[in-house]
Order: C-alpha cells, then sequence, then structure tokens
C-alpha cells in the first residue's frame, strides 16, 4: 500500500535490520511479512477523555490518539494501523527488551545484577520519548508503545481536547508541532538520530554494540513509512527528495556541531570523543599498498586522526563558504583545544543558519537541481581525500537531487544508480551486521562514475 505511492526510484523499505539501510535505495515492493506486525500493546479504543474532566498536561500516550473516530481502526486516515504495523519507531521498546540490546547494557553497566535496558533513562529518552521519565505523564501513558505519536507531533496535554473540536486551529503555543513543514519536520528527528546534549550514541556505546547513528533525513524519510497521504507532501513540496535533502543536510550538520560543541564544553565525558572521528581510519584491516594510504592528501602527516564528516560532507555545495577544514585541523591534532573547536564550530554554525535563512520557498526546478549536482560533482573531484562516509553522503545528494522527473539530463540516473551499487558492494562482506566496517569499497570505481556524472551535466 505504502510503496506505490511513493515516488519511484527514490523510495525504499529497510529490508535488512541493522543492515547499512540508507544506501540501500532500492524500491522493495512488498511490504508484508515484516517482524513488527504486532497486536497493540496498549489498548486503541480508550477515548479522549470527557470535557469536564480537569485540564491535562504532559504525555497522554498512544492510546489517548487511537479511538476508532480519530487516528485508530477505522478512522478516515487510520493513522494507527500504519504506525503500529509498519513503523520501526512502534518497536522501538521492544528492542530494548531483546537480547542484542540487554549486552549492550551489560556491556556499558556490568555487575548491576540482570540487564534492564528498558528502565535505563539514557535508552528511553530515544526508544520512547525526549525526556520522558521527566515529563508528566498520564495514566493512560504506556512506555511499551515506543516512539508514539506524541514523541513526534508534540505532548498532547495541552491540544488533545481542544484539536478534536470543529474550527480548531494549531497554535505554536499549543505544543503541536506542525509536522508539515519540513524545516520542523527535521528538527524533529535530530535528537534522536543525530543526539543532543546528553541524548547521545557515543563511541561507549557504540563499543558495547549499539548501531553507529548515520543519519541522513532525505532518506530516512524516504524510507520511513508514511501514515499521511503522499499526495499532500507532494502537493506542499514539488520538489520533496530535493528540499528535503537541503534541509536535511542543513540540519544535520547543524545538530552535529551543536553536539559537538556540548561535547567540547561539557567537562563530562571523554574528550576528544571517539565517535567525531571516521570509524573506518581506526577499525580496518592493515594491507600494504592500501587504497588509505593513496588517499593521505599531498603535505599531511599519514596516521594522523581523521574528523568523522559524515554530517558535513555536502554542505560546501548547499551553504556557501561553509568549510569545517579548521575545525577537523584542530580536532585531529593530538590533543584538540576544547573552546578553539567549540568556536571554530561556532562560526560554521553561522553559516549554516545563514544559508538556512536564504533558503528560497520556491520549489527547486531542474535547473536549480541540477546546479546543486554540478556543485556536489566538483567538491568529488576537489576532495583531497575520500572516503566511504564521503562517498556515500555524495550518492545520498545525487540520489536525491535526481529523484523527481525530470530526473535531469538524459542517462544521468545510470551512473548514480552505478554509485548505488557501489556504497552496498563495500559492504558485501559484513552483510547483516550493522557495525560491519566497508571492506570493499573502491575509491577509484567511484571517481570514475562522478567523470560520468559530470559529462551528462555538461551535455
Ligand atoms: C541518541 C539516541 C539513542 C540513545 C541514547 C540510544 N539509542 Fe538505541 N537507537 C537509536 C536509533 C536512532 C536507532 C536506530 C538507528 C538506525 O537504524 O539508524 C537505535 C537502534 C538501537 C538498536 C538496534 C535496533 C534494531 O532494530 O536492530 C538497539 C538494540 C538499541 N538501539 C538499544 C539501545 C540501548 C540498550 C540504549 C541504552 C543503553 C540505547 N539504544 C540508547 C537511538 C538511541
Ligand atoms: C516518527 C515521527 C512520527 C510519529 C511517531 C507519528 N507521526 Fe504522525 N506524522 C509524522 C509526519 C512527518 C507527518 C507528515 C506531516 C503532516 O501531515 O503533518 C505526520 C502526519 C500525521 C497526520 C496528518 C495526516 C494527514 O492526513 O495529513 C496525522 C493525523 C498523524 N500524523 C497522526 C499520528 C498518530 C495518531 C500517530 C501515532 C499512532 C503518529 N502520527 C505518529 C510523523 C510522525
Ligand atoms: C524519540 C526518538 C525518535 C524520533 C523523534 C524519531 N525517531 Fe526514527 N527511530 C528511533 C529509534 C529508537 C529507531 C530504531 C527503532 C528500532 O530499530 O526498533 C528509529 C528508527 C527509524 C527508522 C528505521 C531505521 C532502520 O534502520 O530501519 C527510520 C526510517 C526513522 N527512524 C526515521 C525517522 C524520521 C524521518 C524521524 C523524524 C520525522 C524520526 N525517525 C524521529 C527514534 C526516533
Ligand atoms: C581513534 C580510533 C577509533 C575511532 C575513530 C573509532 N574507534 Fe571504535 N574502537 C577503538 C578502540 C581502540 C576500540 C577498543 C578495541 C578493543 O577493545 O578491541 C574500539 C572498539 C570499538 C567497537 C567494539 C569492538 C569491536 O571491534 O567490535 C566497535 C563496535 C567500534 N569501536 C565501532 C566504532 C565506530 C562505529 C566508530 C565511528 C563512529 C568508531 N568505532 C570510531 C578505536 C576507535
Amino acid at each position: 500500500m505504502n510503496a506505490t505511492t511513493r515516488t519511484p526510484g527514490f523510495r525504499q523499505r529497510s529490508v535488512k535490520r541493522g543492515a547499512p539501510l540508507l544506501i540501500v535505495l532500492v524500491a522493495v515492493a512488498l511490504l508484508g511479512g515484516l517482524p513488527w506486525l504486532l497486536k497493540p500493546k496498549s489498548d486503541p479504543t480508550i477515548p479522549p477523555t470527557r470535557p469536564e474532566a480537569p485540564p491535562l498536561s504532559g504525555l497522554q500516550g498512544v492510546a489517548s490518539c487511537t479511538a476508532s473516530a480519530c487516528h485508530g481502526v477505522g478512522s478516515p486516515g487510520a493513522e494507527w494501523v500504519t504506525w503500529s504495523r509498519l513503523d520501526p519507531h512502534a518497536r522501538a521498546y521492544d528492542v530494548l527488551l531483546e537480547k542484542s540490546a540487554r549486552q549492550i547494557e551489560e556491556k556499558l553497566n556490568p555487575g548491576k545484577g540482570q540487564p534492564r535496558p528498558e528502565q535505563n533513562e539514557v535508552c528511553l529518552n530515544c526508544h520512547v520519548a525526549p525526556g520522558v521519565m521527566q515529563t508528566e505523564r498520564s495514566p493512560h501513558f504506556d512506555l511499551r508503545d515506543g516512539v508514539g505519536c506524541e514523541s513526534c507531533h508534540g505532548p498532547s496535554g495541552k491540544w488533545l481536547r481542544e484539536h478534536a473540536r470543529p474550527g480548531w486551529v494549531r497554535s505554536e503555543s499549543s505544543g503541536m508541532k506542525d509536522m508539515r513543514d519540513l524545516r520542523v519536520r527535521v528538527e524533529v528527528c535530530m535528537p534522536c538520530h543525530v543526539g543532543k546534549g546528553d541524548m547521545q550514541v557515543d563511541h561507549d556505546l557504540i563499543a558495547a554494540g549499539h548501531p553507529r547513528l548515520r543519519f541522513e533525513f532525505a532518506a530516512y524519510l524516504a524510507n520511513y513509512p508514511p501514515h499521511w497521504p503522499a499526495s499532500k507532501d507532494r502537493q506542499r513540496y514539488p520538489d520533496l527528495e530535493a528540499r528535503a535533502w537541503v534541509v536535511g543536510e542543513l540540519a544535520g550538520a547543524d545538530a552535529a556541531l551543536q553536539l559537538l560543541t556540548h561535547r567540547a564544553k561539557s567537562g563530562t565525558g571523554l574528550w576528544p570523543e571517539l565517535a567525531e572521528y571516521d570509524c573506518y581510519a581506526c577499525h580496518h584491516d592493515l594491507a600494504p599498498r592500501s587504497w588509505r594510504q593513496q588517499q593521505v592528501p599531498a603535505g599531511a602527516t599519514p596516521g594522523r586522526l581523521i574528523f568523522n564528516d559524515w554530517y558535513f560532507a555536502s554542505l560546501p555545495a548547499i551553504a556557501p563558504g561553509f568549510d569545517v577544514g579548521p575545525l577537523a585541523e584542530v580536532m585531529s591534532s593530538p590533543n584538540p583545544d576544547r573552546s578553539r573547536a567549540a568556536d571554530l564550530a561556532q562560526a560554521q554554525l553561522a553559516r549554516l543558519a545563514q544559508a538556512r535563512a536564504a533558503l528560497s520557498p520556491k520549489p527547486l526546478d531542474m535547473a536549480d537541481r541540477m546546479t546543486l549536482l554540478g556543485r556536489l560533482a566538483d567538491l568529488e573531484r576537489s576532495s583531497a581525500r575520500r572516503t566511504w562516509d564521503r562517498d556515500t553522503q555524495w550518492y545520498l545528494g545525487a540520489a536525491a537531487l535526481t529523484a523527481a522527473s525530470p530526473h535531469g539530463p538524459p542517462g544521468i540516473r545510470q551512473p548514480v544508480q552505478g554509485l548505488n551499487s557501489l556504497m552496498n558492494q563495500a559492504f558485501r562482506a559484513g552483510k547483516g551486521d550493522s557495525l560491519a566496517s566497508p571492506r570493499g569499497y573502491e575509491p577509484d570505481a567511484g571517481q570514475r562514475l562522478w567523470q560520468e556524472i559530470r559529462d551528462r551535466l555538461k551535455k
């Protein structure tokens, strides 16, 4: 049902759990047989509270949204049905009960008896709702629902009753987020999928077994089983994939720089945090004449730590003047200065803010999209060093920019699809393991495909 309503070519389902989902930009038509086709945990038939009841506040729980006349079975949108059947968020709490989660908890907090990640606030912040244990919750609220309606749409205490009445108009102060706006939507994903303040997937958590967070809004949105009509999104945004990419890249870089600043400024935690570096710079097989040695830029010292630029690799194509180079330089030095790193991050945050303010609401037409693709291609050509992360980010940009019809000049999608296979192939060795390294990565093959993209853009 959902897959067919999405844009051809830029739709995907999370095929294998734990696989590098991002790069599986392949259409998979079948939505059946998903492991989370579960029965509701909370009762979806509890009606909204009666009008004479005392005022509500805080989180009310999924059950409060799902009365059949509202968003449950049989309602016009039946949002609950899609969420409970297809949405990975509906099982975000359940995974905490699995062996993998227990092992993570055991390694993080050893010797505390039976590991109970489902009681660890650190996990619940992201696997239920940010700050959930510190927020007022109604008796109907059930942690077991995982990332529920209010985790994205906002705690409903202040608007639950009113919004069901005819003539209700959404207001900023009600706390209901206007998720129709991509700029609002993207900010909702950030704390859980990139991290914020004390909500972090740091190297300790990763080394204990947690998947590395590697968010890219456009791809994740394309992957997300929508419980809203895709046609509405298309109406609002004729340039949906491309705009989601631009908005998502700006927000992702912002969130990542804020997180780095938090890490630099907070006295607690390891500094420098290892998750700020390229994972595969440390985690790889040693081999004579490796491509890594060839990638060390002229004049650079081989063997230095490499800054993790997953969230920044494509930004110079979008935000004029954006450059994490100086920050990367400081971070690569043996004992990076905290306040210098924070200052440099701050300077780039200002550039991002300018780029966001300058983003025109006018839909990006084909010419605009090809201009952006051309800039990505230039970035690729002038980049002193290739890494799997960079290549993947550039590919995701190219995929988003050529997703909508007209895709671009004739034949433009062939090299883009070639990049997709290439990035997937890199993982062949470690299939099914979210922590596998891209051992089969071939930087040269990517270079040839980007040359093809440049050639086609010139025609
Ligand atoms: C900053 C937010 C954040 C924190 C903190 C966090 N997680 Fe996660 N977790 C995520 C996200 C996001 C994913 C999905 C990653 C993806 O696929 O991109 C995930 C995935 C997982 C998975 C893999 C799920 C699967 O279906 O394969 C497990 C297991 C897990 N988390 C357990 C934990 C445990 C246990 C804790 C606490 C010790 C924890 N998480 C803390 C955000 C977080
Ligand atoms: C992971 C975040 C997320 C979760 C969880 C979530 N939503 Fe949504 N929801 C969205 C986004 C994004 C949209 C699209 C923007 C819009 O239409 O407001 C949306 C749209 C909607 C809409 C508007 C549909 C339309 O016809 O335009 C309704 C109603 C809705 N959600 C209800 C729910 C309910 C009920 C739940 C829980 C069962 C839920 N949502 C869970 C993100 C989420
Ligand atoms: C409250 C935290 C939270 C919020 C907010 C949130 N997510 Fe998630 N998301 C998670 C967790 C945790 C998982 C992993 C669930 C699992 O594997 O069981 C996840 C999984 C996903 C997946 C599946 C990933 C995979 O590997 O299969 C997609 C796609 C996704 N989220 C998209 C989004 C988008 C888009 C938004 C914003 C509109 C969003 N999420 C908002 C916590 C969150
Ligand atoms: C500066 C080097 C360095 C960087 C960068 C780094 N790690 Fe590690 N990592 C280590 C070391 C050292 C260990 C401990 C090795 C051991 O215990 O055998 C480790 C352990 C791990 C482990 C557990 C042991 C294993 O091999 O499974 C995982 C998983 C892991 N790192 C993943 C990552 C990911 C993902 C990233 C990027 C976000 C990353 N690391 C970045 C050095 C690094």
